[in-house]
């Protein structure tokens, strides 16, 4: 049968592919190893300006560009345009216009000619930025109606940014450090969440965790756990009763919590703050307010989590507490449901069946998936899983006496709590460090759902969000590789940008490789194109195996080994032909680096 059998379906069809072109082409890419001490080139400031203007920043009073534009149209709000450019032609013709538009009017800003025409630097400052400003602005007039006023805004801030990355102190601020002087604080996170961070070169500080999650953290955290939900119940037809959630330090800090607030989201309350302004209790948010049942969130939170957010900890805790015992029905509180089940059969008591929040025993970090993936130490998979459970079953949180049990062995309580999962998650919400770039969120997401599996029997669906793409998206795991795969891996703007930095970005790319085979190891969760693509481009391609192999023949032969693994552990189903290259390459890999023939 044909599935594309009418022009309609074919249109359809051919619009869906466009949009998947157009996510592949607008995803921000790293396009070379940062250089200590060295400002960001101008074509980096434009991408990173371009991104910086697309979100609205309401704490500065600040619209995005590509909305403002869109309004000067008389088009449907950006959001509206990015939503439903996949189905229709027009929407999708009008979103294309405004994102040209936008651009353009950055790079006529960023590249307007410098006039030196007043007495001093300052004054010559504020009349370039007045010219600059004119030249994107009538260039905005000429094509839409934009609200100058609301322009001159956003282009202040980028005016600002600009500078910060044009200039570089890391260096300087290096050797302050090393002589025992004072460095200036500054925020950690992400250009496009939080523009504060620059200028680079300073002492990046941490959140009061009592702040945690902050007010913008959890407005953010809505529609995200919204979409989580709403992506599994068109999938099902249900909503998940358990999800099993990863949390990280770092992310929470860069974020304030955003991901801590998504998890009390799903479990359907928000944090209430007490007198000084200190998130420690929650609030119920009633069922009719919710519109669909509390999830049931297991959370294995990572040791620098653990650290740096005991408060934190104790209000998810907490909240789970809180939860099970509301008066509601079972289907509509999946935490009251299970913990029914698990007290009625009287193996668990009350304070057992509520945990939910897990970490390593005190003093320990890390699952060690990783290094058991990275040094091939595995026979069967479920060792990996395993791995998971005995590093992250420590239960933390307070007895219905208050007692603290933080650090407390706890392995039947995980085993019995990742049995009910259906989903695993986790929050990602930067463009600089993606699943396929460290060995860290196959360890966490893939090892947690590699012990679910075998104790729950099935799987899990898994998610990652990407709250950093402006309409907040949620992706399966199967789709995200994809598509780091596309932009990264096996994109030339992005393994070009790395073979620049010679031994070490040959290093990048066999570590986006490894990294990808962590989700073979942990989730089984990689398309066999994906290995065929990898092979194809870095080894079958003679030419580039040379490249790789003068620059960094120990990283070339890592990569090519990787790729035999996957075959030999049956993860990938390769062609014979392509097999017989790889091994040829690895022998010659092997002989060069033990100075044979
Ligand atoms: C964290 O921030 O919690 C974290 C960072 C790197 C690896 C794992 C966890
Ligand atoms: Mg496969």
């Amino acid at each position: 049968m044909n599935v594309l059998s009418t022009t309609e379906d074919r249109d359809k069809r051919v619009l869906e592919l466009y949009e998947k072109v157009l996510e592949v082409e607008q995803r921000l890419i790293p396009t070379g190893l940062h250089i200590f001490g060295r400002p960001s080139d101008a074509h980096e400031i434009l991408d990173l300006l371009h991104m910086v203007a697309s979100f609205d920043r309401p704490e500065l009073g600040i619209r995005a560009l590509p909305d403002l534009i869109a309004e000067g149209l008389h088009f449907p709000a950006y959001a509206t345009l990015l939503k439903e450019s996949g189905a229709s032609e027009p929407r999708l013709a009008e979103r294309e216009r405004v994102e040209a538009l936008a651009r353009q009017a950055i790079k006529l800003f960023l590249n307007a000619p410098v006039v030196v025409d007043a007495p001093d630097d300052a004054a010559n400052e504020a009349s370039h930025f007045e010219r600059r400003l004119k030249w994107a602005a009538d260039f905005l007039s000429e094509q839409a109606a934009v609200a100058f006023t609301e322009a001159r805004k956003i282009f202040s801030l980028l005016t600002k940014l600009q500078t910060q990355l044009q200039t570089n102190h890391e260096t300087q601020a290096l050797l302050r450090a090393l002589r025992g002087e004072y460095i200036e604080p500054g925020p950690g996170a992400d250009l496009v969440q939080n523009p504060a961070i620059l200028p680079t070169g300073r002492n990046t500080h941490a959140v009061n965790p009592y702040t945690v999650p902050s007010a913008v953290a959890v407005a953010r955290a809505r529609p995200v756990a919204q979409a989580l939900l709403e992506k599994h119940f068109n999938a099902t037809g249900r909503y998940p009763e358990t999800i099993a959630m990863v949390l990280w330090g770092i992310d929470n800090i860069k974020t304030e919590g955003e991901a801590v607030a998504q998890a009390l989201w799903l479990m359907g309350v928000r944090p209430r703050r007490d007198a000084l302004n200190r998130a420690t209790d929650v609030e119920v948010i009633p069922l009719a307010e919710l519109g669909r049942p509390r999830i049931d969130v297991v959370m294995t939170v990572s040791g620098i989590f653990r650290d740096l957010f005991g408060t934190t900890m104790a209000l998810l805790d907490r909240a789970a507490r809180c939860v099970a015992q509301l008066d509601e029905p079972e289907d509509s509180n999946f935490i009251r449901k299970h913990l029914n089940q698990q007290t009625t059969t009287g193996d668990f008591s009350f304070d057992e069946a509520v945990v939910r929040v897990f970490s390593n025993a005190a003093g320990n970090y890390g699952t060690n998936v990783n290094f058991m993936v990275l040094e091939s130490q595995w026979q069967d998979s479920q060792e990996l899983g395993d791995l998971f459970v005995t590093r992250k079953s420590f239960a933390y949180g307070r007895d219905s006496q208050g007692r603290s049990f933080d650090g407390r062995e706890a392995k039947r309580l995980l085993e019995h709590a990742l049995a009910r999962v259906e989903v695993s998650y986790q929050n990602i919400d930067t463009t600089e460090v993606g699943i396929t770039d460290v060995d860290h969120y196959f360890e966490y997401l893939g090892g947690v759902s590699k012990a679910v599996e075998k104790y729950a029997g099935a799987r899990p669906t898994i998610y990652l969000s990407d709250t950093l793409s402006p309409l907040a998206k949620v992706r399966t795991l199967e789709e995200t590789i994809r598509l780091e795969t596309r932009s990264k891996a096996l994109n030339p703007k992005w393994y070009e940008g790395m073979l620049k930095h010679g031994f070490s970005g040959v290093a990048e790319i066999e570590h986006q490789v490894t990294n990808t085979f962590g989700w073979s190891a942990t989730a089984d969760a990689v398309d066999d194109w994906i290995y065929d693509a990898v092979a194809e481009t870095f080894v079958l391609d003679e030419a580039m195996l040379e490249r790789l192999r003068s620059l960094n023949p120990h990283s070339t032969r890592t990569l090519v080994g990787r790729l035999l693994e996957a075959s030999g552990r049956g993860l990938w189903q390769a062609e014979q032909a392509v097999l017989e290259k790889l091994q040829e390459a690895f022998t010659g890999l092997e002989d060069q680096l033990e100075g044979v023939g």
